[in-house]
């Protein structure tokens, strides 16, 4: 191994130099006198060009038989190659071979979600797992990097819980000592007390949901960031978050560009989500959904899914033509991987048009009372262009902390974020309610036991101030970030409700 061992990522301050690279084979192909290597050391790709001749010939033939993801080091001299993967590569004068593969399971022909979902612990390691990851990276570390610069204090809050935060039907029980305590849903309820120290706190871990739906929203172990201030409104709370939320796509804008690239998001709707975002209340929302423009816009989109569709085919019926006709293995190779990708977007294609109508009628009928389903606020999200605040939601849907609107007393002063074109929710929040009877009133209300909940009517008893906060999740906000279609891609090792692999 030679001194000047360095990264893919750092190949531009070495052009003209000798370096060493250690990494796994990407892909690789052969002319026989030339082989093209990919290498993936971690921090990005790197073609390396080693041309017979120029090593050692059995170190070439041992070279040529390496599978996909054999690990192995390489030195050569860095060369400037705009059209090579990140724009430098390597023309190799040695190598070392650490670890021979063969029979790599996951290779550039199709897969299943299923089959890699069971291979998540090699999947990782694929281009677009990496892309995500490193978002996830960014999108945490801009976080934190937002509160600690508003003067937030980090307080951890604990994950054994002896009472619910949220819905009881989704607490997951746990044993302990022979007492039943839950999984936390949320860090809130001890948030609020540390915010009546600090004045603005945040917490960010884990939670955990025992949700049967098994949606592309949910996962049953999500990452939370919960912010929580003293001394503030509705108003305040909703400038606060718009401000979050801007900041943290501007940061992944930043850092990640070329991942939100390969990964084929819409860097331009992005770069559009500054303040202010949309403001609706929950009464605006249903008039919206019931009304005539969501009908009409409900029929154009069905229109334009069909005709998505019919593109789609006309694509898949011109490249199986080509198939079957002489062509090089390697076209062959790139137009089966295509068509791959053009089958599950006709899938995709088939249960949204499929789905069209019935979320059309949904959102026709829908009644006054009851909580957004997730196509009455993809609905929503999919008519704006940038996030939307549904705010003031009817009390009998909410959570019992929620703040009553004394304007108003069928509804609370909360809000949901809705992530636009057809995300949805990504945040939710509320002013607390803040009035010890009226508090005790709606714990007994929701039928949860007011002994549990003696330390957070304590805070209603000394010193009680208006405050509020709101959760976002993380994942829901990568799979908007991203474009990706499902959260479970959106954490390294997810769980679900049917499926914990890993
Ligand atoms: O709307 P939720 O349930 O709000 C709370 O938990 C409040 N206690 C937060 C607060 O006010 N401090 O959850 C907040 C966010 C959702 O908007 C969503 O992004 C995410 O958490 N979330 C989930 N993400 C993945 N899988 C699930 N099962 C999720 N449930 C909620
Ligand atoms: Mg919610």
């Amino acid at each position: 191994m030679s001194d000047n061992r360095t990264i893919v990522t750092n190949l531009k301050d070495f052009a003209g130099q000798q370096v060493t690279l250690a990494g796994w084979i990407y892909q690789a192909r052969s002319s026989g006198k030339v082989q093209f290597i990919i290498l993936r050391d971690g921090s990005g790709l790197c073609q390396c060009v080693v041309e017979k001749g120029k090593i050692p010939d059995d170190l070439f033939v041992k070279l040529e038989h390496l599978g996909q993801e054999s690990s192995l080091t390489v030195t050569g001299l860095v060369r400037a190659e705009p059209r090579s993967v990140g724009g430098y590569e390597l023309a190799v004068t040695s190598a070392e071979i650490i670890h021979p593969t063969t029979d790599y399971p996951i290779t550039p022909k199709e897969h299943g979600i299923d089959f890699l979902l069971k291979q998540r612990h090699l999947h990782l390691r694929s281009s677009r797992q990496w892309c995500i990851g490193k978002i996830r990276h960014t999108l945490i570390d801009a976080i934190r990097r937002f509160f600690n610069d508003n003067g937030f204090t980090l307080v951890d809050t604990p994950i054994l819980m002896a009472a619910a935060g949220e819905e009881e039907q989704s607490l997951f029980k746990v044993d302990y000592f022979g007492e039943p305590l839950y999984l936390t849903q949320t860090g809130q309820l001890h948030l609020e007390c540390a915010a009546a120290s600090f004045g603005r706190v945040y917490c960010f871990g884990p939670t955990f949901r025992a949700e049967k739906s098994k949606t592309r929203r949910h996962l049953t172990e999500f990452w939370m960031v919960e912010p929580e201030v003293a001394f503030i409104d509705l108003d305040g709370l909703l400038r606060l978050a718009e401000n979050f939320v801007s900041y943290i796509v501007s940061r992944v804008l930043q850092d990640n560009k070329q991942e939100l690239e390969t990964l084929g998001a819409d860097i331009a709707a992005l770069e559009n989500i500054k303040p202010p975002f949309y403001r609706l209340t929950y009464t605006q929302a249903v008039e919206i959904l019931t009304g005539e423009k969501t009908a009409e816009f409900m029929t154009q989109q069905l229109a334009q899914l069909n005709q998505q569709k019919e593109t789609i085919e006309k694509r898949i019926a011109d490249l199986e033509a080509k198939q079957t006709g002489q062509i090089k293995q390697w076209k062959r190779d790139k137009n089966a991987a295509e068509l791959i990708d053009l089958h599950s977007r006709i899938e995709e294609l088939n249960t949204k048009i499929e789905n069209n109508p019935k979320h059309a009628k949904l959102a026709a009928d829908f009644n006054w009372g009851k909580d957004l389903g997730g196509s009455d606020e993809t609905i929503i999200s999919q008519m704006h262009d940038k996030p939307v605040f549904v705010t003031h939601y009817p009390k009998q849907a909410k959570a019992f902390y929620m703040k009553t609107d004394r304007a108003n007393y069928k509804v609370v002063l909360n809000f949901d974020m809705l992530a636009p074109n057809g995300f949805g929710e990504i945040i939710g929040g509320s002013v607390r309610e803040d009035d010890y009877d009226t508090l005790l009133k709606r714990i007994e209300e929701k039928g949860l036991k007011p002994a549990n909940y003696q330390w957070y009517l304590d805070l209603r008893k000394f010193g009680s101030v208006p405050h509020g906060g709101f959760g976002l999740g993380v994942e829901r906000t990568i799979a908007w970030l991203t474009g990706e279609p499902h959260i479970r891609q959106c954490i390294a090792f997810p769980r679900m409700m049917d499926k914990v692999y890993i």
